[in-house]
């Protein structure tokens, strides 16, 4: 989800606003996705790279999905959405600990989409976690050196529950992954467009779609007729 700063400043307002705009998208493509029947849903929140930024954007980031996560809820119950974060936990607050608690429990019954948070989350601090844990495995002889393979990493990894990603979409017109999902992308196809994030509307998500259905996986293979 990228773009919420540039679409404020063309607006000539504060990039806090191009956030809460932000949120308004999230809230359209959760819709679109769930009505075109995609399972999982998952969206850059907050990377670990983001800390750096001024403190006052920070804390209106972290503030507004704490108020979010309030005024959302009983839509996404209603909607049969499970919401989940996936990221490094430790190094965020009480306050927004207890809300990631709160939309996790409250949503556990939902069936009919996957939404997941990714929240102060880095691609290789993941693996760097699940390489030091399988170490820790090995050291304690509860693991070998020669049962490790891509299913046991994929299996160590904050995702181990999801599938891999079929699709990544990136809006704003950058056209790099920024730490998102490195292990898990080896085989997504990759969307890019020039879209600001709260522009991103239904048809943008359709024309992502379309875009994918045209793609050929062949996963290394050669095509299949
Ligand atoms: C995405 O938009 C915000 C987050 C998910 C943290 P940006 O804030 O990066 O917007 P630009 O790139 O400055 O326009
Ligand atoms: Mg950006």
């Amino acid at each position: 989800m990228d773009g919420n700063g540039r679409w404020a400043q063309q607006r000539g307002l504060e990039r806090p606003e191009g956030h809460i705009a932000g949120v308004e998208a999230v809230r359209r493509a959760l819709k679109a996705a769930a009505a075109e029947g995609v399972e999982y849903l998952t969206l850059y929140t907050f990377s670990t790279e983001n800390w750096g930024r001024p403190k006052a954007e920070v804390d209106g980031i972290m503030e507004l999905f704490c108020k979010s996560v309030v005024a959302e809820t009983p839509e996404l119950k209603a909607q049969g959405v499970r919401a989940k974060i996936m990221g490094d936990r430790s190094a965020l607050s009480e306050k927004v600990n207890h809300y990631i608690d709160r939309i996790e429990s409250e949503t556990a019954e939902g069936d009919r989409i996957t939404l997941i948070f990714a929240m102060n989350y880095s691609s290789r601090h993941e693996i760097t976690e699940s390489f030091k844990d399988m170490a820790r495995r090995i050291a304690e002889g509860q693991l070998s050196p020669e049962e490790i393979d891509a299913e046991t990493i994929s299996r160590n990894l904050y995702s181990s529950d999801y599938p891999d990603p079929d699709l990544i979409i990136r809006t704003g017109g950058e056209y790099r992954l920024s730490n998102f999902l490195l292990w898990q992308a080896a085989y997504s196809e990759l969307y890019f467009t020039p879209t600001l994030w709260p522009d991103f509307d239904k048809d943008s998500f359709r024309e992502a779609l379309d875009s994918y259905a045209r793609r050929q996986r062949r996963y290394g293979l050669v095509e299949t007729k």
